[in-house]
């Protein structure tokens, strides 16, 4: 078969592991004998230098009429000026609205071989695997007003938190679906005892509820959730949050799997469905790390493993899938770690050559 990709690599290490996943791309199109053809862009502090704008609209559009979007990282230090007008992380924002994704699939799975690797003791993340479902286009990151501006009394901001019941029924749905395809059970998290926007969230989150009868609904806060995800993760199946919630503990559950540089995520316009191709965007839940750019150093597992989620959920090929799955399996069963993953009798690879040793194992 044919595929239409965009890639939008963006900053620091995002060039670095979007390469290795399209190899772990072109290896799988190899084997299987699919075509795809990738047509890159820039996007974030790459996309400002080349363009002044951090999504140029014919990257949007691009990635709008693209099968899926493989996207790597954005933002950096050269971009970061507090007063500056745009930064890199606005590109990434607007792709997600561009796009209508409003669903951030992140599995958080423990690899039986790096178990020994995290610094959470192995007896409590043994046979974690959860996958949170983040609201993507809502909340503080697009409520307004969002501004700062002078007071006679000092400097003043606001971000806005909002969300209407539209927008938490079909990310709570989202929730419930994956669910009753996983162990039926949904935990929504909110801040229910201080929030308006989370006892909205708590009231359509229970309304819904009704149509997932076979699924066990329970409420967290959001508090309670991230003492609950180190003391007991084992806990959790699928977990629904608002965009903000869902940022902060995605980054805290990373732990659980060793390294931030082992979590992939998809981020899709409505539910995954078996033997229907939906567009989305694909990326590690890592930023660009801007400190290990350049030096070849950067785990590409999770853009990889991003690919993966790719094939499967936008192209309709869960075998490979499958496939790349296995291969990192595989090399991390052989023993071979980047340096965030790395541990004593281990072998030390960088970016590109983990890259070549699950594409030579697809
Ligand atoms: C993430 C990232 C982004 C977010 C940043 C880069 C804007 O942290 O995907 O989790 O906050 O959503
Ligand atoms: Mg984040």
């Amino acid at each position: 078969m044919q595929f239409n990709l965009a890639a939008v690599l963006g900053d620091g290490v995002g060039p670095e592991v979007g390469r290795e996943g399209i190899k772990v791309l072109q290896a799988v199109g190899k084997k299987y004998g699919h075509v795809f053809n990738i047509q890159h862009g820039p996007i974030g502090g790459a996309a400002i230098d080349a363009t002044s704008v951090p999504l140029p609209l014919d990257v949007l559009k691009n990635c709008k009429n693209a099968d899926a979007v493989l996207l790597g990282a954005v933002g950096g230090p050269k971009w970061d000026n507090p007063l500056g007008k745009v930064r890199p992380e606005d590109g990434l924002l607007a792709l997600r609205k561009g796009l209508g994704l409003f669903a951030n699939l992140r599995p958080v799975k423990v690899f039986p071989t790096l178990i020994d690797g995290s610094n959470i003791k192995p007896e409590i993340i043994k046979g974690v695997d959860l996958v949170f479902v983040r609201e993507l286009t809502g909340g503080l990151y697009f409520g307004r007003p969002k501004k700062q501006w002078r007071t006679p009394g000092g400097r003043r901001a606001v971000d806005t938190m909002s969300y209407s019941d539209k927008e938490i029924e079909r990310i709570v749905r989202v929730g419930f679906e994956l669910a009753r395809r996983r162990r039926r059970k949904l935990t929504s998290v909110d801040k229910a005892n201080v929030l308006e926007t989370s006892r909205l969230w708590r009231q359509v989150a229970t309304e819904v509820s009704a149509d997932y009868k076979d699924v066990e609904l329970d409420h967290m806060l959001v508090d309670a959730c991230s003492m609950r995800l180190i003391q007991n993760p084992a806990y959790f199946d699928v977990i629904v949050t608002e965009n903000t919630f869902g940022d902060i503990l995605t980054d805290e559950s990373s732990m659980l799997a060793g390294s931030m540089g082992m979590l992939p995520s998809a981020s899709l316009a409505g539910v995954p469905q078996e033997g229907v191709k939906i567009p989305g965007v694909y990326e590690p839940i890592h930023g660009s790390a801007p400190k290990r750019a350049g030096l070849n150093m950067a785990n590409p597992i999770a853009t990889i493993l991003s690919v993966a989620m790719m094939l499967r959920y936008s192209l309709g090929l869960p075998k490979e899938a499958q496939a790349i799955e296995d291969a990192v399996d595989k090399v991390l069963e052989e023993g071979y770690r980047t340096y965030d993953i790395m541990s004593e009798g281990k072998t030390k690879v960088g970016t590109k050559e983990m890259g070549d040793l699950v594409a030579e194992r697809v």
